[in-house]
């Protein structure tokens, strides 16, 4: 995967004049922050071929061997709660185009498929900014929690991936999200919230236009939503 291959997919893009694709980084949203500090554009994209200190939500670290595609893009507009949710349908249809692969969504940001993680999604603040990151398993055998597109049988060339990954996002409205509801197998589900370390449990009724998950907790009470992590319940294993 170099520019050059990945230009190639993405034709005359404005976003591609502006892409940088490297091949080891500690972590493409860190490396992107500091060019976001230096001015970069709207539009600025860092891929790498692997990260050394990957970053995940809530503090977590992210996997990123050689064989997956790490990429970042700077958005310099008015700050959206939508903008998670929204990357996450981009993210979909870009597998779906480049792949053939069908994955779901686990809200609020991570593409599933037969019940394993493909894809994470950690979405940064940089000043006004925004730096979204995506992180997809491209190759690789499934573990307990994790698949790739190869091991799903749908392999794909990462370059292709970038290039349509690149132009979804450029194209992201907030009318993706009856799409992401549609793809989104939290919803409509009974679910547990782990918020601080308390666990709750509730039913996933709705998710509302600013992306919040709307539940209903065991004792009738309703509640929106907006981090954390809620899994699906009963489900063994991750989602
Ligand atoms: C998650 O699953 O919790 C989110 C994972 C986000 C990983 C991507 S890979 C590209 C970008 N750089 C990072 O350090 N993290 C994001």
């Amino acid at each position: 995967m170099t520019k050059e291959t990945i230009l190639s997919y993405l034709g005359d893009h404005p976003w591609g004049e502006t892409l940088i694709v490297l091949p080891r980084v500690s972590s493409t949203n860190t490396y992107l922050k500091e060019l976001a500090k230096n001015g970069a554009p709207h539009g600025t994209v860092v891929i790498a071929e692997l990260q050394t200190e990957g970053r995940g939500r809530l503090g977590r670290r992210f996997e990123s061997p050689r064989g997956g595609l790490y990429l970042s893009v700077l958005l310099r507009q008015s700050p959206d709660f939508r903008l998670t949710p929204m990357a996450a349908e981009a993210v979909r249809r870009a597998i779906a185009a480049s792949s053939g692969l069908r994955p779901q969504i686990k809200w609020i940001n991570d593409l599933v498929c037969g019940g394993k993680k493909l894809c994470g999604i950690l979405t940064e603040l940089c000043g006004d900014a925004a730096v979204v990151g995506i992180g997809i398993n491209c190759e690789g055998t499934p573990h307990e929690v994790a698949t790739s597109l190869e091991a799903e049988g749908c392999p794909c060339d990462r370059s292709r991936l970038a290039a349509e990954v690149i132009r979804a996002l450029s194209e992201m409205t907030p009318h993706w999200l009856t799409d992401y509801k549609r793809h989104c197998l939290t919803i409509g589900q009974d679910v547990q919230l782990i918020q601080n370390d308390a666990v709750r449990y509730a039913h996933a009724d709705d998710m509302d236009e600013d992306g919040a998950l709307l539940v209903t907790l065991a004792d009738g009470t309703k509640e929106r939503i907006f981090s954390g992590e809620v899994s699906v319940r009963g489900s063994y294993g991750y989602i």
